[in-house]
């Protein structure tokens, strides 16, 4: 696989440039967490030998992969997008990135004309800091009457992410804008309010194909003396329908090409639909629009393995410990979001949309503040410089879409 080379400081590190080894990875590859590995090896290879034709799809390899109890790279104990862990998001680069999210969400609340309560709904909140870095900028705003609005609902698969989100809540003062676990409002009711998913849709499970003899076939996963990639006829026709709904025709892929398809990105926007009465959807990932995510550039597709700050081309390498991604269709996401009702109001990059909601003003009033010390200055200038950097982080898109 010749992957395209991925932001070294953003979210995942580059392959051309793989981040030292700064943090313990000794302790990672622990007895235990090789043991957990191993056995979720089984758990895989056991469905394998028990499926028609010995093979599963990659996505359902991926779903057990990362989300399998236990065993699964997204319900570890350790936090992950950490300097410590595998890699670094935006919100956890510098507070900044979430005080200019706030100011984002300073206009879309006045848009909706200042509702109370105003939900903010976060999907894969980890264990919070992008809300927190949002809350603290509504503070640092004087944004009183929004901060009181806001019932901040995390929607996050690990459970122990969960538990250090509410403890940081409580810490910051914050719990009291926390819908409560369990409280009625997990359920069906629609909110007023954003919703927002940054480095969420990477995670969901693709479905690989990959274009041979002119025919679209899957690319499934078996086990030969370690798991392997097999050929077949696709498991469901919504794969060719997906391409063919963002206008690639069969014959725009390369003889050899491979790709990856997001079944997931379907139920996850009925989900958002369901929720959301009146309001805006910001979705901020890693991707492109079909054109170019399935273009000739992109011929071994986007699926990567991250792990310690480095690099896993091989996506079976170390299952459950390795993160596992590949870049998100925005095509489908917008054209899945309009079918759903949710209008598309701007596709843009990263740094657009942070440059337009007010990043720069954001950066002035630290350095205008007599509480910033030069070196904490400095610290939000480099984080910046990673949020913008077209090369790196800069180029993550964001979608708004709007209802
Ligand atoms: C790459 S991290 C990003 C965390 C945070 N949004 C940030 O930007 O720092 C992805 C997060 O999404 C969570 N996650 C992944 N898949 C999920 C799912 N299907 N439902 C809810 N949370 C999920 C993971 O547990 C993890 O906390």
């Amino acid at each position: 696989m010749t992957p395209e080379p991925r932001p070294p400081s953003s979210g995942r590190p580059s392959p051309a440039d793989p981040r030292s080894p700064s943090e313990p990875s000794a302790d990672r590859s622990s007895d235990r967490s090789s043991d957990r590995s191993s056995e979720l090896a089984a758990l895989l290879r056991a469905e394998i030998d028990s499926a028609p034709d010995r093979r599963i799809t990659f996505a359902r390899f991926m779903e057990r992969a990362l989300y399998e109890p236990e065993l699964g790279y997204y319900s570890q104990p350790e936090d992950r997008p950490t300097e410590a862990g595998d890699f670094l998001t935006a919100p956890e680069t510098h507070p900044i990135f979430g005080w200019t999210i706030a100011r984002r969400i300073e206009a879309l609340w006045a848009d909706l004309g200042e509702p109370a309560p105003f939900g903010l709904i976060e999907y894969g909140a980890g264990s919070g800091t992008l809300a927190l870095s949002i809350l603290d900028g509504l503070r640092r705003h004087g944004s009183t009457g929004l901060l009181a609005a806001i019932r901040y609902e995390p929607v996050e698969s690990n459970p122990n992410r969960l538990v250090d989100l509410r403890e940081r809540f409580k810490k910051a003062g914050l719990a009291e804008r926390l819908v409560p676990a369990g409280s009625p409002s997990d359920e069906a009711v629609p909110v007023t309010g954003v919703i927002l998913a940054n480095e969420f849709l990477d995670a969901l499970p693709v479905h690989r194909v990959v274009v041979r003899g002119g025919q679209l076939l899957e690319l499934f996963v078996t086990w030969r003396e370690g798991f392997a990639e097999v050929p077949g006829q696709p498991s469901t026709p919504e794969l060719a329908r997906r391409l063919a709904d963002d206008g690639i025709v069969p014959d725009q892929l390369a003889e050899g090409q491979v790709a990856e398809i997001c079944l997931g990105l379907a139920p996850w926007l009925d989900d958002v639909a369901r929720r959301l009465a009146r309001g805006y959807v910001v979705a901020i990932d890693y991707g492109y629009e079909a054109a170019e995510l399935y273009g000739p550039r992109r011929l071994a597709g986007t699926l990567l393995g991250y792990r310690g700050h480095r690099v896993r081309e091989d996506p079976f390498a170390e299952v459950g410990l390795t993160d596992v991604t590949a870049h998100v269709d925005f095509t489908a996401l917008r054209l899945l979001g309009e079918r759903r009702g949710l209008r598309s109001v701007a596709l843009t990059t990263q740094s657009e949309f942070l440059v337009a909601a007010g990043l720069e003003s954001e950066l002035q009033a630290l350095q205008a503040s007599p509480e910033t010390t030069p070196q904490d200055y400095m610290r939000a200038r480099s984080g910046i410089v990673r949020m913008l950097d077209p090369r790196h982080m800069g180029r993550f898109r964001v979608l708004t879409l709007a209802r």
